[in-house]
Order: C-alpha cells, then sequence, then structure tokens
C-alpha cells in the first residue's frame, strides 16, 4: 500500500497494449486494461456469470478447451471490455453494461514512474 490507499498492481510493460491482467488487492479482484493512451481498472468478475474479465480476448478460455479461438476482448477506440464468455460489454470508466443496466466497480488506477498503481 502506498500513499492515498494506491496500490502497486504492475510495472509498465507488464500489460501490452490492447490486453488486460487479473490481479488481487485485499481480496478483492481486478483487472487492468492497457489501452495504449491510458489504464482503466475494474472488477475482474463480469456481473452476469462471473467471468474473469481480464481473459477477455485470451485463447481456450475454459477447462474443456471449447473454445479454441479468442472471445470477447478489449476495445481502446470505445473503451470497453467484451466478457470472454457472453459477450456482454463494460465500460472500464463508468462498469455500466447498458444492455442490462448492470454495473461492476470501477477504481482509480494511475502509472507513477514505472509503476501502475490501483487505488480500492
Ligand atoms: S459471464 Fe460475462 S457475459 Fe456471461
Amino acid at each position: 500500500m502506498t500513499d492515498d490507499n494506491f496500490t502497486k498492481v504492475a510495472e509498465v510493460g507488464d500489460i501490452p497494449e490492447g490486453e488486460g491482467e487479473g490481479y488481487e488487492i485485499d481480496g478483492i479482484e481486478i483487472a487492468v486494461f492497457n489501452t495504449g493512451d491510458d489504464y482503466y481498472a475494474i472488477s475482474n468478475r463480469c456481473s452476469h456469470q462471473r467471468a474473469p474479465l481480464c481473459k477477455a480476448g485470451d485463447e481456450k478460455i475454459n477447462a474443456e478447451d471449447t473454445w479454441t479461438g479468442e472471445r470477447g476482448g478489449l476495445n481502446a477506440e470505445a473503451c470497453t471490455v467484451s466478457c470472454p464468455w457472453h459477450l456482454w460489454e463494460w465500460d472500464l470508466e463508468t462498469g455500466e453494461h447498458e444492455a442490462s443496466g448492470q454495473r461492476i466497480g470501477t477504481f482509480d488506477c494511475t502509472v507513477d514512474g514505472e509503476d501502475i498503481l490501483v487505488r480500492i
């Protein structure tokens, strides 16, 4: 933990542009996405059926390897991520899924030197 309750989760370069990584801070699962312009921290659990959002865009995401292609992923231009399981699209700034009206947590995320920090 650093000042203002920001916690270092990664260093610049750890999260490739266009991708996300999952972290846990005080038992809270978060996903941090790199849009190229900025980093965004959002709950790592989709509120639909709790898929890990950090896996959006990855290949072979379920235990049976049923899906072998990419599914979901980051849309840097729209600043959204679509869930890897059923493609609900989450706004990275507000945490909203417009179609359902549901919202998941978003967290302040900043870069200090080489450190990526998130405030829970
Ligand atoms: S679990 Fe995310 S859309 Fe279904």
